[in-house]
């Protein structure tokens, strides 16, 4: 079976089971600043989920293309990609565990109407509790009867209980990283078991007993059912969402690899022929170099799919993953001997022909942008050798030395064991990539300059030829990463993902703010995005020059008396169609079917033209633009030549 089928016959069932097939949402969120990527199914039904209508109902269906930066470092082990479809089904407060499960364990398993996957091979996990929220019962029961009804004799040994830390989803993870607002819920999860103990025995893994959800590849989670029910509030607790709602996930590469029955995910029928072409044109064998071959394949790929989605490679966010999916791909690909990188682009973009046929179309973009890049990389690495150059003049030390320094035991320290994955292309026995010649050495301090300000990882450091203390990088790392990490959590906390009532107030003063720029500045203003938290209102437009001070005086009294005015703000489902010739303006619009969710500010009983603003949105928003009480633009940025972003604050 090719992904495409099992992609169409997904998407058929579901459908045959009442729900409406959506578009999948860009990889790149249009109007959500609180993640880079799209990374799940579900994240752009997030307001959905927490209660608001969608226009396409309550039962919903989809293949969603989504990426996990997190994931970069695991490629490389058979069964991780960074890009990837998932095939996603809804339940908006719909159906429940007795309709999702039975429906999930036919379309696995049944030949006809499902994948055909043979029942003694999957293994169920349920969720066993955590703190005041209680151990999933319910589904376990439901998995017994199916699967006793389906005749598995040996029905408990393949029921399994898990806590926290494997059975619960968020896009935050367990329960206590959520942070406030965040929506959750215990899940339940189908694993492929290859039944190869060996997998086990040669796995990082080796010392501990093997499980269901081990992480050592001898089974596989195909399939997870998330019983979207609890928001996190601010006491830290858990609240029950108004509606029970099934979000539904589950990766095609990996069901693929599952119905072929191949333990290696780049030797299903999506990613073979590239792995030929790589063979072709570095002349080795993808089993002595399975591991950068899967590297360049994933993250050649991945980059194609990022770049028809408008991002070029750049020194932060979407940028920055792109050109280090890129750069990793060019070191692996050097590695090998390739020369010829477009042979292999052009494979990768034929596998992808009847999914994204875009890549086909954008073909010259994507070549130029890859092309262009590999040249930057070189004129990095050409900067990097000057300026250690300069430091350390042509003190060189001898090759023995070095790989005496990277010795087999340090590698074996968890520190450096974790940096070697990081870097992914380490070799296991522990030394480095070296080139042939004299290398040197130069101070961990000098090479974390060489990460932080020219880009380069600690193997393309040491492709260069410069050897360095890895426990002391792999140190600084670690302080790096913390920093990172505490920024990327404010990131994430900002935005709409937390539905508390000033951000609430903020998302309705943004539509404000939005009309009344166009009513001062003209109707060309349109927004590119915005970040609201319960502090302030980030709001990013197109726009040639800094607004006067007049200029600004002029929104602030608009929206302030739209405020006075006490306007209601509704939504209605309308045709798409009809909401576009209303002159409803927003980002959503090509995420959207035949029906678009549109808010209206204004009383639009007489007339949808009386609407002060009209917006296509997935909410929520206050009921009366009186509950605002007040609006002041706090500061004004220039982002770019035709790219401005105001900051302003609402309430008392
Ligand atoms: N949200 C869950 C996941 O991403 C199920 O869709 O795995």
């Amino acid at each position: 079976m090719t992904a495409a089928e099992i992609l169409n016959k997904y998407i058929a069932f579901f459908e045959a089971h009442g729900h409406k097939r959506i578009a999948g949402a860009p990889l790149i969120p249009q109007n959500d600043p609180t993640t880079l990527f799209t990374s799940s199914g579900m994240q752009p039904l997030i307001p959905y989920l927490m209660g608001e209508v969608h226009p396409d109902g309550t039962r919903l269906v989809n293949a969603q293309n989504a990426f996990r930066a997190v994931d970069i470092e695991e490629v490389g082990d058979d069964r991780h990609t960074t890009f990837f479809r998932m095939l996603g089904n809804w339940s908006l407060g719909d159906y429940f565990k007795a309709d999702e499960i039975p429906w999930l364990y036919e379309f696995l398993t049944n030949k006809q109407t499902g994948l055909g996957i043979d029942p003694t091979k999957l293994h169920f996990t349920v969720f066993k509790g955590f703190e005041d929220i209680p151990q999933d019962n319910e589904a376990y029961k439901i998995w017994e009867e199916v699967l006793q009804i389906a005749g598995v004799k040996d029905y408990q040994d393949r029921l399994h209980w898990y806590g926290a830390e494997k059975n619960w989803w968020s896009r935050a993870g367990t329960p206590d990283k959520m942070p406030v607002g965040e929506i959750g819920g215990p899940d339940t999860e189908v694993f492929y078991d290859f039944g190869d103990e060996n997998i086990h025995k040669q796995s990082l893994w080796a010392d501990q007993p093997c499980h269901v959800n081990c992480d050592c590849g001898r089974y596989w989670e195909i399939a997870n059912s998330v019983f979207m029910q609890y928001r996190k509030t601010e006491k830290g607790k858990f609240e029950k969402l108004p509606k029970q709602n099934v979000d539904f996930g589950g990766g095609l590469e990996r069901l693929l690899g599952a119905v072929d029955g191949l333990t290696d995910m780049f030797q299903t029928s999506l990613f073979k022929p590239t792995i030929a072409t790589l063979e072709q044109q570095t002349g080795k064998s993808y089993a002595d170099n399975k591991q950068s071959m899967q590297i360049i394949t994933d993250h050649l790929g991945a980059s194609c799919l990022i770049i028809v989605n408008g991002v070029k490679p750049a020194n932060k966010d979407q940028g920055y993953v792109l050109r280090r999916l890129l750069r990793r791909a060019f070191d692996n690909f050097s590695l090998l001997g390739g020369k010829d990188i477009l042979p292999v682009l052009e494979t990768i973009i034929g596998q992808y022909n009847e999914t994204d046929p875009i890549l086909e179309q954008q073909f010259e973009e994507i070549k130029n942008t890859i092309l262009e890049e590999l040249q930057k990389y070189e004129h990095t690495k050409h900067e990097a050798k000057k300026f250690i150059e300069k430091k350390y003049g042509n003190n060189v030390i001898a090759k023995n030395e070095v790989t005496k320094q990277s010795s087999p035991d340090l590698i074996k320290n968890n520190e450096i064991a974790a940096l070697s994955r990081q870097v992914g292309i380490a070799r296991s026995d522990g030394k480095s990539p070296l080139h042939d010649g004299d290398t040197r050495e130069i101070s961990a301090d000098d090479a974390f300059i060489l990460y932080t300000t020219h880009g380069l990882s600690p193997t393309q450091i040491k492709s260069l030829g410069y050897s360095f203390n890895d426990q002391e990088f792999a140190q600084k790392m670690e302080e790096h990463q913390k920093l990172s990490r505490s920024g990327a959590e404010k990131k994430f906390r900002g935005g709409l993902a937390d539905h508390s009532k000033k951000t609430v107030m903020g998302h309705t003063a943004t539509h404000l703010m939005h009309q009344a720029l166009r009513d001062v500045l003209g109707n060309q203003i349109h927004q590119s995005g915005s970040n609201i938290t319960s502090e302030r209102i980030r709001f990013d437009f197109n726009f040639d020059r800094k607004l006067t001070e007049d200029e600004i005086k002029q929104v602030e009294t608009i929206v302030n008396k739209k405020i006075k005015e006490n306007l209601p703000v509704h939504f209605e489902l309308i045709p798409t169609k009809e909401a576009y010739d209303m002159g409803a303006i927003g980002l959503f619009m090509d995420t959207y079917g035949e029906k678009s969710k549109i808010y209206f500010i204004g009383d639009t009983a007489k007339s949808y033209k009386d609407a002060y603003s009209i917006e296509f949105c997935g909410g929520p928003h206050v009921d009366f633009t009186g509950q605002l009480k007040s609006f002041k633009i706090i500061k004004q940025e220039n982002l770019g030549a035709n790219l401005k972003r105001l900051y302003a604050a609402v309430g008392d």
